[in-house]
């Protein structure tokens, strides 16, 4: 077992409040694209990239267009939330739902919207850019399951009279005020943050690594990033190490060293 990957699962198990943060790099491994790597959404694709930046003002101007454009066919981003559905978890989720199985994280803060860490077994998991399984009032904040609500007539109203939505959050559109405390809470009070397949680029998600560096536990707090390559939280040695690599083969190998450690007591 490499040197840092031994190192992290000596650090998880000297922890006593780890959680994880994940980004699109962890999902890549189900075949759903990230956006700034090689092959990245954005990276390949710039006009949808700006199309992603106007899609809440879209929201807000013209409730049905946008539905209209979330429902479209194949190929369109509305596609794309089709496939992001039908995704399969990997051996990266996997083994962060075992590491919360044996009690060595407390629960995981995604950026990505395909709810593959739930499918995996993770049960405390925070959605912090919401996902395409669930839908959301605009007004009232309200949550509903993707089948619940009919979309025969758009846009979707709840009941309080507001727009739905879907409960992603779009570019620009504020976090929900309930995701922003508890992954606030978490990172605060965490005293060791792993962070796996995220280019760190995207705010307010970027500064939860920051906010655990000056949390309640900065003298000892560990901040450990899986990633395939380095970030701004590498550079600006926000985390103590980077373990570069996939996430679905360095998890995996992390669990095998708990467990051994954890069956030898
Ligand atoms: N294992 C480890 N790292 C990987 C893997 C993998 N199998 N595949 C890709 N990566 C790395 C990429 O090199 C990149 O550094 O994961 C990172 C993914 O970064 P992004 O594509 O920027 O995705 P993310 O950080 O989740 O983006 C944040 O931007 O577009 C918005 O809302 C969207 O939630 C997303 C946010
Ligand atoms: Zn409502």
């Amino acid at each position: 077992m490499g040197s840092s990957i031994q190192q992290a699962t000596n650090d998880l198990m000297n922890s006593r409040y780890a959680i994880a943060l994940s980004g699109a790099g962890i999902s890549t491994e189900s075949g759903i694209p990230d956006f700034r790597g090689p092959k990245g959404i954005w990276t390949t694709d710039r006009e949808a990239e700006a199309k992603a930046y106007q899609r809440y003002e879209l929201f807000l101007r013209d409730p049905k267009s946008y539905w209209e454009e979330m429902l479209g066919s194949k190929g369109t981003y509305g596609g794309f939330y089709d496939e992001v559905r039908k995704g399969k978890p990997n051996p990266g989720h996997y083994a962060l739902a075992e590491l919360e199985k044996l009690g060595v994280i407390k629960c995981v803060i995604t950026q990505n919207i395909d709810g593959l860490h739930e499918k995996a077994g993770s049960k405390n998991v925070v959605e912090y850019h919401g996902g395409v399984h669930k839908l959301r009032c605009a007004s009232c904040g309200t949550r509903f399951g993707f089948e619940e609500i009919s979309l025969e007539n758009l846009p979707p109203r709840c009941k309080c009279g507001g727009a739905i939505k879907y409960d992603v959050v779009h570019f620009k559109e504020p976090i929900p005020s309930d995701v922003v405390e508890r992954a606030e809470e978490e990172s605060l009070k965490c005293d060791l943050m792993l962070i796996c397949g995220t280019s760190a680029v995207v705010y307010p998600f970027a500064s939860l690594p920051r906010m655990a560096k000056l949390g309640g536990h900065r003298a000892s707090i560990k901040v450990v990033e899986i990633n395939a390559e380095s970030t701004p939280l590498t550079y600006e040695g926000i985390s103590d190490y980077l373990i570069q690599g996939k996430t679905g083969e360095i998890l995996p190998e992390i669990v095998k060293g708990i467990k051994l450690i954890v069956n030898s007591r």
